[in-house]
């Protein structure tokens, strides 16, 4: 047999306890039985009517074929436009272009292209932890490895420069965040993030910023590091539709950076997908620039939902829940339950069929939480609440007992 390439074991999925959990609860429900899942980031509400009518639209007009590869020149304008105006700078400090921006698959996509163009085979790639579950093969698969820094759980979550500087070795070349964060939701302050500036400046680091949850912002304000002193020229912004405007599906985003970056991210894309789209690009150019006022409201709804989850359980004995600041997730820390948050998330869901996911994957600051993706409608949220809370009121009360 020809052998596979090596990289395959990089990326291949742990199979973590987390997932498999889910993988279980997505077979029990077709199956019928009564599951409520809260495990992943895609609410259950559709994308906005103009914006599928835009891709209707767009492939009765015979916009089916091949189309630009770095994005139509009207979306990129279109998404420059946008990422200066959630950015939280005024205009005297950050200005972009169509000539920095790539239109991506997804933030995923954009992410891997910030991989493929920035990292190689023994550098580094510092994560601050907790982090979304797939930045560990995104970096790996491109030879780099992920160095977790944490962001710890004491300190709300919050980036702590001594713990970046102390990881940084002759072999780190970036640092890899997201703000607002999945699973914690914390917001990253201005002040944060010129920290972090100032060690990507001093060290020579590129930034690379995961703001896919840039518009979900319900407490303190979302601000660009691109839009610091000195920080354009070394830091890719990654974001899309998915979050803002619930268009998960359609798999279209963003990279945006230093017009050079660009150029390397332009040939990235004729090597993986030769371009987005063009129907699913008019879509995302409709969504920009006509329902804001659906994205509007879509973050309306999970600062809602995350507060039902807050409100319902927060005279749940031995839970302890985290005030998300941003994005679309409650942590919940469940060590006052006597569990692990594996053992709790697998209990749970065996009890009371709600999957929630262990936090520990996303980083061990997260260790000893669940995470609750607000994606379902409220009273579905509010019903997986009163399970939540009676399976914690039974478990303490058992730890009591014996
Ligand atoms: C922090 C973070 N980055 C990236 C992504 C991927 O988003 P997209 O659908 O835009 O690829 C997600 C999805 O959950 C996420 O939470």
């Amino acid at each position: 047999m020809p052998r596979y390439a090596r990289l395959v074991n990089r990326i291949a999925n742990e199979g973590s306890a987390a997932w498999e959990l889910l993988f279980r609860a997505w077979k029990d429900q077709k199956a019928g039985e009564d599951v409520i899942v809260l495990a992943i980031g895609d609410p259950e509400f559709n994308s906005p009517e103009p914006v599928i009518a835009a891709a209707k639209q767009a492939l009765d007009d015979g916009l089916t074929h091949y189309s630009s590869i770095p994005g139509t020149m009207e979306l990129r304008e279109a998404i420059a436009a946008r990422t200066m105006r959630v950015s939280g700078a005024s205009a005297a400090d950050y200005s972009i272009t169509a000539d920095n921006v790539v239109v991506t698959q997804g933030t995923q996509g954009a992410l891997f292209t910030a991989s493929l163009c920035l990292l190689e085979e023994g550098d580094e790639v510092l994560a601050l932890e907790p982090m979304y579950l797939t930045y560990e093969a995104t970096f790996a698969l491109n030879g780099a490895k992920v160095v977790r820094v944490a962001c710890p759980r004491e300190t709300g979550f919050r980036p702590r420069p001594d713990l970046i500087e102390k990881a940084i070795t002759p072999r780190t070349r970036a640092i890899v965040y997201s703000s607002p964060n999945n699973p914690t939701g914390a917001v990253f302050t201005r002040d944060e993030l010129r920290a972090i500036a100032d060690i990507a400046i001093r060290h020579d680091l590129w930034v690379i910023a995961d703001e896919v949850y840039a518009s979900q912002v319900y407490a303190g304000e979302h601000f660009s590091i691109a839009a610091l002193p000195g920080m354009a020229e070394r830091t890719v912004t990654c974001g899309s539709l998915s979050k803002s405007h619930a268009m998960t599906g359609w798999r279209v985003g963003w990279v945006t950076g230093p017009a050079q970056f660009i150029n390397h991210a332009h040939h990235a894309g004729i090597a993986m997908h030769y371009g987005i789209p063009t129907f699913v690009q008019k879509a995302a150019l409709t969504a920009i620039n006509q329902c804001e006022a659906e994205a509007e409201a879509i973050t309306e709804t999970f600062r809602r939902r995350c507060n039902i989850v807050l409100d319902r359980l927060a005279a749940t004995p031995g839970l302890a829940v985290i005030a998300p600041q941003g994005a679309m997730y409650v942590l919940v820390d469940v060590t006052g339950t006597g569990r692990s948050s594996a053992e709790f998330a697998t209990e749970l869901y065996d009890a009371e069929k709600v999957a929630a996911l262990d936090a520990m994957p996303f980083g061990a600051s997260a260790d000893g939480c669940i995470r609750i993706a607000c994606t379902l409608a409220d009273e579905v949220l509010a019903e997986a609440c009163n399970r939540i809370h009676r399976f914690a009121a039974m478990r303490h009360n058992t730890r009591k007992a014996s």
